[in-house]
């Protein structure tokens, strides 16, 4: 297996690579190639090439996002960097920006120019406090450069970058509610569409990327399209990406790895096996909303295709395992109650659905539950799903389908007993 390192390739334990370092590697040539060589155009059909999903969750194509963006349109457009990544088990953008904060520096000026933008925004979630430190200071380095700012390399392309440091809520990463965020109002998502690429910031044409997808850009440009989705194992896949490994794991640390790993893999060499000499039991395969897979699933890639055909997501590809130890009644409600909490109470699916869903999860955990509870528990999954004004009611839900689709006999356990059979 080849571990090529794109985005970790300047990371060092402890250590944070600024402009000399970043420029000792190779950083910035691909600015220039640019800006030299490539029409905004083209920019975007190489990124279309290459087969680029979002890293932010969903996976959807960047070249196809781009391709919905008026880059012709005359006035202020924007690019917006999502950086909230709050989602429980999810942490690898927070690790990039400590290793190496220009690599997002630089696909933000790219992406810029293949879209014809020339304001961005990163939204920083507050408690990334270090990375928006060296965030800032890459931003200084770069406009110090002559990277950022007016005629960007004697191109007569300009481009400012501002950084947002947000009060911090889980909603703050759906991009609709970020961008009201941004604006100053009451993060509520809004009405799709019209889609950010027609309405967004300030009513304005704007395209929200995640910190991952955008730092892809440069390898994009020096690389190739083809040997970007040739650096994945699977045919469907394209590129690295950042595995956040957590959970009960010998080693939790997050790698830069092909796109379609295999999950037994990542989890025997990378995570260095299930702690305590345990077995494995489940994992949520990326991050917090997505749908748990269990021992049967282990042999599966790890793409988005791979992950849809058993039933789960690729999502951020946060990796959180759980021991055969582990009551998944109580590890679904100890979620469930991140997700209630997190509503903005917009809709009423997510606010009072999620709320009775932890209420049916607390009741079933301790001991109180009837098999009454169960059919409720089942009618909320239907409810909910696809019934609520934003993506966030919908993820919730994910951990709470795979515990009926595969662990429904340790509910009844619970019902059975009349208590938590864990304990
Ligand atoms: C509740 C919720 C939280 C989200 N949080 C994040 C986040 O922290 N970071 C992120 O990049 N995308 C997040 N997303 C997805 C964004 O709405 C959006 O799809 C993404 O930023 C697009 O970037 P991409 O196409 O590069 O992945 C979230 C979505 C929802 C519904």
């Amino acid at each position: 297996m080849n571990r090529e390192q794109l985005l970790f390739k300047n990371r060092r334990p402890g250590e944070t690579v600024f402009l000399a370092g970043y420029r000792a590697t190779g950083g910035y040539q691909s600015l220039q190639q640019a800006l030299r060589d490539l029409t905004p155009e083209a920019l975007r059909q190489r990124v279309k090439d290459s087969n680029l999903r979002g890293r932010g969750g969903a996976g959807f194509p960047t070249g196809v996002k781009w391709n919905f963006f008026p880059a012709d349109q005359p006035g202020p457009k924007y690019l917006v960097c999502n950086c909230d990544e709050m989602e429980p088990g999810t942490y690898k953008d927070g690790e990039l920006l400590l290793a190496d904060p220009h690599q997002l520096v630089e696909g933000m000026i790219l992406s810029a120019f293949a879209l014809q933008t020339d304001i961005g925004y990163i939204f920083i979630r507050y408690a990334y406090a270090q990375q928006a430190e060296n965030l800032r200071r890459a931003i200084v380095e770069a406009t110090e450069a002559g990277f950022l700012g007016q005629n960007i390399l004697g191109s007569g392309f300009n481009f400012e970058l501002h950084l947002h440091s947000s009060a911090g809520r889980y909603i703050l990463g759906e991009e609709t509610a970020l961008l009201n965020g941004l604006e100053g109002k009451r993060p509520n998502p809004r009405l799709k569409p019209p889609f950010p690429a027609v309405k967004g910031l300030f009513g304005r044409p704007t395209t929200v990327n995640n910190v991952e997808t955008l730092a892809n850009i440069q390898h994009i440009v020096s690389g190739g399209a083809e040997w970007f989705r040739a650096l994945a194992l699977t045919e469907e896949g394209s590129g690295t990406k950042l595995y956040g490994l957590s959970g009960h794991l010998n080693r939790t640390e997050c790698f830069e790895l092909p796109v379609g790993m295999p999950l037994r893999q990542l989890i025997e060499e990378f995570g260095a096996g299930v702690w305590r000499g345990r077995k494995f039991k489940a994992c949520l395969p990326g991050g917090a909303s997505t749908p748990y897979l269990t021992a049967e699933h282990l042999d599966v890639a790890l793409d988005f295709d791979s992950l849809e055909a058993v039933g789960s997501r690729f999502g951020t590809a946060g990796v959180t395992v759980f021991d055969d130890r582990t009551c998944m009644v109580a590890a679904t409600l100890n979620l469930i109650r991140f997700f209630a909490r997190e509503s903005c109470g917009w809709c009423t699916p997510c606010r009072d659905g999620l709320t009775m869903v932890r209420w049916l999860l607390e009741t079933i955990e301790t001991g109180q539950g009837t098999p009454e509870h169960l059919e409720m528990l089942k009618d909320q999954l239907q409810q909910i799903s696809g019934n609520s004004f934003c993506a966030l009611a919908e993820g919730a839900m994910g951990p709470v389908a795979g515990l009926l689709t595969h662990f429904e006999q340790e509910i009844i356990d619970h019902l059975e007993k009349g208590r938590c059979p864990f304990q």
